[in-house]
């Protein structure tokens, strides 16, 4: 098959597809005079809100701080413990610390990489404030069985939906499914700005105005400091281009399904475990994964071919060498520690063609 290297993500493509859109974004924005915090983000937040079916948005500076700010809003501080996932981006356990808690972490089952509810118990301690699974590849968390525990706690559950934008649990938009859910716009996500960004989508509206203020500053008007919030607003420029993208995004969700079920169906054959779907879940393939005993000589060989992968993510959080200081060992996670010695990512993105969707699966299945 003559489809040429097939990077693990291009962002040409994508850009050209849509310049008009985008440039007349921007166009307008330079045309009003207004930067920061202005109709673009008052926009986008409403849009994006109804989007998701939520009450409410508030657009921040990226993906961590919706997470820190929403679990700020939420009660987390000093001496506060946050169960999370040992494997996602490392800015999952990142926020919890700024917000000034620790994060504790739950194993993984291997067959999702996602915390279950057993595990997420177990790590549960009389200091746990917050419950926060992770929607890892955009691949959602069994959600009903982790809010029953959350409420038989009596702790709220913050979706890390940053990886999630469009993927469905029992037909439900997740980020819609606890009082908050952060997402992150970082380029490569399912809805990307071209620089940072981030939300925190909001169900229960009572954490609105503490989110609105925590992001600016702690301001409740202007010059006025209630409290030590920290700058993390989307500017102008940023609110008008997602605004631009996000009518794509369903159809964007739509492509990068049927470039999974090309994977499904060509990676049918044993040569390595795609990760799939579980019943209940509708993923948005922000990545798509699949699983292998030799993963390292697999990707070597597609990197040889020209076929760009990566691994998300290669260190468990509680191995990571900013956690030593918390204990963190070998043995610790099991799961976590097997699973990440045998995933590849391979490129998913709604501009990779049949044809290159087709040479990469061909590719896996030569190499044996
Ligand atoms: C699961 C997850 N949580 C949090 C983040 C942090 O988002 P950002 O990079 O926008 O700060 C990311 C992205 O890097 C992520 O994938």
């Amino acid at each position: 098959m003559t489809t040429g290297p097939v990077p693990f993500v291009d962002f040409r493509p994508h850009v050209a597809a849509h310049r008009a859109e985008i440039d007349a974004a921007i166009a307008r924005v330079l045309d009003s005079g207004w930067f920061i915090l202005g109709p673009e983000c008052e926009a986008f937040e409403r849009e994006l809100a109804a989007h998701f079916g939520v009450a409410d948005a508030v657009a921040v500076a990226n993906g961590t701080e919706a997470l820190q700010l929403a679990l700020e809003a939420l009660g987390v501080g000093p001496g506060d413990e946050v169960v999370t996932s040992p494997v996602t981006a490392a800015f999952s356990a990142i926020a919890i610390e700024r917000a000034g808690g620790t994060p504790v972490f739950a194993d993984v089952d291997p067959a999702t990489v996602a915390v279950t509810p057993e595990s997420v118990e177990k790590a549960i301690t009389p200091r746990t404030k917050a419950l926060m699974p992770v929607h890892l590849y955009g691949h959602p968390v069994d959600l009903d069985p982790m809010l029953d525990l959350a409420q038989r706690k009596g702790l709220p559950l913050l979706e890390d939906a940053c990886q999630a934008h469009g993927a469905r649990y029992k037909g439900r938009k997740v980020g819609s499914l606890g009082p908050l859910a952060g997402l992150s716009f970082y380029p490569t996500k399912n809805l990307g700005a071209f620089g940072d960004g981030g939300a925190v989508l909001v169900s229960d509206t009572r954490y609105s105005e503490r989110l609105r203020r925590l992001r600016n500053g702690g301001q409740s008007r202007r010059y006025y400091h209630d409290e030590p919030g920290i700058n993390s607003r989307l500017d102008e420029l940023h609110c008008a281009v997602l605004r631009a993208k996000l009518p794509h995004l369903d159809a964007w969700t739509a492509r990068r399904r049927a470039i999974a079920a090309i994977y499904d169906r060509e990676l049918a054959d044993g040569a390595v475990r795609p990760l799939g779907e579980q019943p209940y879940a509708q993923s948005c393939y922000h990545l798509y994964v699949v699983r292998s005993p030799r993963r390292d000589a697999l990707a070597q060989e597609l990197h040889d071919k020209g076929i760009g992968t990566l691994i998300h993510y290669p260190v468990p959080l509680h191995l990571q060498k900013m956690y030593a200081r918390l204990g963190g060992k070998v043995g610790d996670f099991p799961n976590a520690e097997q699973v990440v010695g045998e995933i590849l990512s391979l490129p998913m993105y709604p501009e990779l063609t049949d044809a290159q969707a087709l040479a990469v699966a061909a590719a896996v299945r030569e190499s044996r």
